[in-house]
């Protein structure tokens, strides 16, 4: 398929979506604490987009995913699925990952979250994920090529000796949760389609601090786990690209970008 060129008034609808998915992690934020399970992380954020939001969580019932939002805790990559038998303890890195539909459109949007007292090497992974994903951000405006996002996120987390996850990517987003182009979080500068205004797609790099190979669970066919279960974190922006950059569709008050 080929890449859509959002109207303005499509972005405005962007806009809203991004707003409300980044709104979902800024209230779950104090609920994310040792002692609660991912199971009511996902009834408290489907309940809030659900009621609050008049949205719709855009993971529930999406290829057979069973729950409203992913859940994904130290090793496990992606696509974690929540469940009242998974406790948060202190240590743990989550990275929680929210989609919503909000009149057609969908926003797409994850962090990290550090459990109590972790390890240094942990705060060290979930910190430069994010410098990942901002590095990446910096660069986007037309005229970019979809191989320079991928070098400058590779690019840096491996001079931090970490990998990065190849199976899976950031992707073009709008009435459509995933469509076109396929975003590699690895690549060559120069390479790949060219930017243009007008065009939405998430950035959502999975950086692993060991090798970057990934398990799929034969159980429940969704767990994405490192192969040599060592730590990974991920964090994840809807975009669009303007004249002259982007805008991050999904940023929260905690930032400033
Ligand atoms: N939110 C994920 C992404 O960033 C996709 C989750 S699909 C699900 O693209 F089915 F696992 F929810
Ligand atoms: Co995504
Ligand atoms: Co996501």
């Amino acid at each position: 398929m080929p890449v859509s060129i959002k109207t303005p008034e499509e972005i405005v609808s962007m806009r809203i979506a991004g707003r409300l998915a980044a709104e979902v992690l800024e209230m779950i934020e104090p609920h994310v604490v040792a002692g609660v399970s991912t199971g009511e992380l996902d009834r408290i954020c489907h309940q809030h987009i659900v009621d609050v939001q008049q949205a719709i969580p855009a993971p529930l019932n999406y290829n057979g995913f069973p729950k409203s939002i992913c859940t994904s805790i130290n090793h496990v990559v992606c696509h974690g699925i929540p469940s009242d038998g998974k406790v948060l303890k202190s240590g743990d890195i989550i990275n929680i990952d929210i989609t919503v539909i909000k009149d057609g459109f969908h926003g797409d949007t994850s962090k990290m979250f550090i459990i109590g007292e972790a390890p240094p090497h942990a705060i060290k992974l979930v910190r430069i994920t994010q410098e990942c994903l901002y590095k990446a951000i910096g660069i986007v405006r037309p005229g970019t090529h979809l191989g320079d996002i991928g070098h400058v996120i590779q690019t840096h987390a491996e001079a931090n000796h970490y990998s990065v996850v190849r199976e899976y990517c950031g992707h073009g987003i709008g009435r459509i949760f995933h469509e076109d182009p396929q975003v590699l979080h690895y690549g060559k500068p120069g390479t790949g389609m060219e930017l243009a205004e007008g065009m939405t797609f998430t950035i959502e790099p999975m950086i692993n601090a060991g090798s970057w190979q990934t398990r799929l669970s034969r159980s429940d066919g969704w767990t994405v786990t490192t192969r040599d279960r060592r730590l990974s974190a991920q964090y994840e922006h809807t975009l669009a690209v303007t004249s002259d950059g982007c805008e991050v569709l999904t940023l929260r008050r905690e930032e400033s970008l």
